[in-house]
């Protein structure tokens, strides 16, 4: 690797490992942390750059574990550069994403073509995962690099829905590498759907796609995980009673996320921004946000994922139920979380352990999550002073629009920085920036 002049970020308020702040200095060097210190002398060697960080919080930068970005296949609504800068505005150094582009990620082949795209138009870090189908095609378990394999157990059409319980025993009875569930019961869902067809308000989708639904595959899963000691996944969380079973028993080698959307939106949201608010697994009672909430703090859920889902303002302004389902996340999670811990309902730290350290720890992503000599340069400046609302003439994503428009945010990303290089400085994207490939241990 060739040597670049180190950088150091003086006067930060930096998250140390142990939860604790500390105001000093971080001296980075090749794109890894070096040095970590109340102040770092001068550096002889010129040039150096300096980044002022008075007044400022360093945090591991972002990970974020289920993003849908859209490419290849699906552009028109957001590609891997648009919201690789989105992410960067976020904070985001490092995304997970999803099998459901087209092609489907189901092959080697497929996975290939995607981290090429990536290497060449991401702004920061990129991990995949490769899709089940009902065939079992031999690179579910074979493809590299992968986070997991990612079961949509409901809520998909086509190849990528695995609802027969055999297809899913053989699944989780294969291999050993992490299977992350998208779990809702499909039988349920096509059986309400009709009972409830012919509604056109958006509301309904709550309660077509409901609390029960979202359990039942929950339970199933679960029990799969434990009869073949499977390390599993539960993506985004959305009720009350899978917190409630998750935390009666779960086992190890189980993990579990929440989105900000399920802590922070619920079905009062299709009042007042009507279709936005319609994702899978929907927005569920103001109850099941205070569940969950309980569940983040107390560790039954580890982790947050935004489920960056984005779709055009035309395909969102259709009529329910034609409405796709999905939000965009990576800009406004940091800020979100961070706001809500400047209000008194977390802290600071807990943020960056469920949004970053939590995340690396459990998909075994060497080297990051952490502030600390060794680690990755992977970081992000934000200023806990100021408050800014969500606008949408300030959003990167190529959908040009969020569920939070109006809210007002403190806990803005000031400076991204990806592998030591600044990707993102004060409302500025250095486009010119690339991230890496990710790295999973034992995939
Ligand atoms: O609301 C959602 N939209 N949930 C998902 O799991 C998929 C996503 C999409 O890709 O649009």
């Amino acid at each position: 690797m060739t040597s670049h002049a180190p950088l150091i970020i003086r006067r930060a308020q930096i998250l140390l490992p142990s939860g604790e702040f500390m105001l000093g200095d971080v001296q980075i060097q090749d794109g890894v942390i070096v040095q970590v210190n109340s102040e770092i002398s001068p550096v002889t060697e010129s040039p150096v750059t300096e980044i002022d960080a008075n007044g400022l919080t360093l945090l591991p930068g972002v990970i974020d574990p289920q993003v849908h970005f859209r490419e290849p296949g699906l552009e028109h609504k957001e590609d891997l550069f648009t919201a690789s800068c989105a992410c960067a505005r976020g904070g985001v150094t490092s995304f997970l994403e999803m099998p459901n582009t087209r092609p489907l990620t189901t092959t080697q082949a497929a996975l290939d073509d995607k981290l090429q795209r990536a290497a060449q138009k991401c702004l920061v870090n990129y991990g995949f995962f490769i899709g089940a189908t009902a065939e079992l095609l031999p690179d579910l378990l074979q493809a590299t690099p992968v986070a997991g394999i990612k079961i949509f157990m409901g809520s998909m059409h086509g190849p990528l829905l695995v609802d027969q319980d055999e297809v899913l025993e053989k699944i989780f009875a294969q291999g050993t590498r992490l299977i992350a569930v998208h779990a809702e019961d499909q039988a349920r869902i096509a059986q309400r759907r009709q009972q409830f067809a012919g509604i056109t308000d958006p509301a309904i989708h709550s309660t077509i796609q409901d609390n029960q639904a979202a359990l039942n595959a929950t339970r199933l899963a679960l029990q799969l995980a434990q009869k073949y000691r499977r390390r599993l996944h539960i993506l985004h969380m959305s009720t009350a009673e899978e917190a409630e079973l998750l935390r009666q028993h779960k086992p190890a080698w189980v993990t579990a996320e929440v989105t900000p959307q399920h802590l922070l939106l619920n079905t009062n949201a299709y009042e007042t921004i009507g279709t936005l608010a319609q994702m899978n697994p929907p927005l569920r009672s103001p109850h099941d946000n205070e569940v969950l909430w309980q569940a983040l703090l107390d560790g039954v859920i580890d982790f947050i994922a935004t489920d960056h889902a984005p779709h055009t303002l035309e395909e969102k302004a259709q009529t329910y139920p034609n409405t796709p389902s999905g939000m965009p996340g990576v800009e406004t999670s940091l800020a979100l979380m961070l706001t809500q811990a400047k209000a008194g309902r977390c802290t600071v730290a807990q943020v960056a352990h469920w949004m970053s350290t939590a995340v690396a720890q459990a998909y075994r992503i060497p080297n990051k999550g952490v502030i600390a000599p060794g680690y990755d340069a992977d970081l992000v400046l934000v200023d806990l002073n100021t408050y800014h609302p969500v606008r949408r003439e300030d959003l990167v994503t190529k959908c040009k629009w969020s569920p939070f428009e109006g809210w007002n945010l403190t806990g803005w990303a000031v400076y991204t920085l990806v592998g030591g290089k600044v990707a993102y400085d004060r409302g500025t994207l250095h486009t010119d920036v690339r991230g890496q490939a990710l790295r999973f241990e034992s995939d």
